[in-house]
């Protein structure tokens, strides 16, 4: 159950990221105002990264995976790539594209010139997405 969650609120977290990123790029380039539009975009994008944060802890400790990394023990778990992934990698580069993201909302609230606040975004929440995407268990979540 927290496992089905996990995975459709990962679709809804990727998809505001990627928006939330698109939004900025695109704000920086028509040199437009920071309007109330972009505040929301990039809060609910934080919202909703740190609700999957939140499903992503409770999920960790119910985990098969995690149920082997205990049997198995760190040294062993850690020579089999897919138990990594899940019980190593994959949280700990989705934690920091979180702390990226929060870093990036707080630090834009900050700047009084609109392309400011649209190059923080997208500088902060483009690492974070990159994160993202490069430790998610692909092949897993699309065999679901
Ligand atoms: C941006 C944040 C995150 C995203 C987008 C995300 C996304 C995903 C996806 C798509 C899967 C595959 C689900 C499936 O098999 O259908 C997954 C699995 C998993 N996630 Fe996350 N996740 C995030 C954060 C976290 C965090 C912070 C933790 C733990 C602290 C975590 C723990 C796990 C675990 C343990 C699995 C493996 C589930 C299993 O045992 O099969 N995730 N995640």
């Amino acid at each position: 159950m927290i496992l089905q969650i996990h995975s459709y609120w990962a679709y809804l977290t990727l998809g505001l990221l990627l928006v939330a990123f698109l939004n900025a790029i695109l704000g920086l380039m028509s040199k437009n105002n920071f309007f109330s539009k972009d505040l929301r975009i990039s809060l609910f994008t934080l919202i909703v990264a740190h609700i999957q944060l939140l499903i992503g802890f409770a999920w960790y400790f119910m985990s098969p995976a995690y149920q082997s990394l205990k049997d198995l023990g760190m040294g062993a778990a850690m020579k089999d790539s897919h138990l990594r992934l899940l019980t190593v990698e994959h949280p700990l580069m989705m934690i920091l594209a979180i702390i990226f993201i929060t870093i990036g909302y707080s630090k834009h609230k900050k700047k009084e010139e609109a392309s400011a606040e649209f190059k923080t975004i997208a500088i902060y929440y483009g690492i974070a997405l990159i994160l993202v995407l490069s430790r998610l268990p692909w092949q897993q979540w699309f065999e679901q």
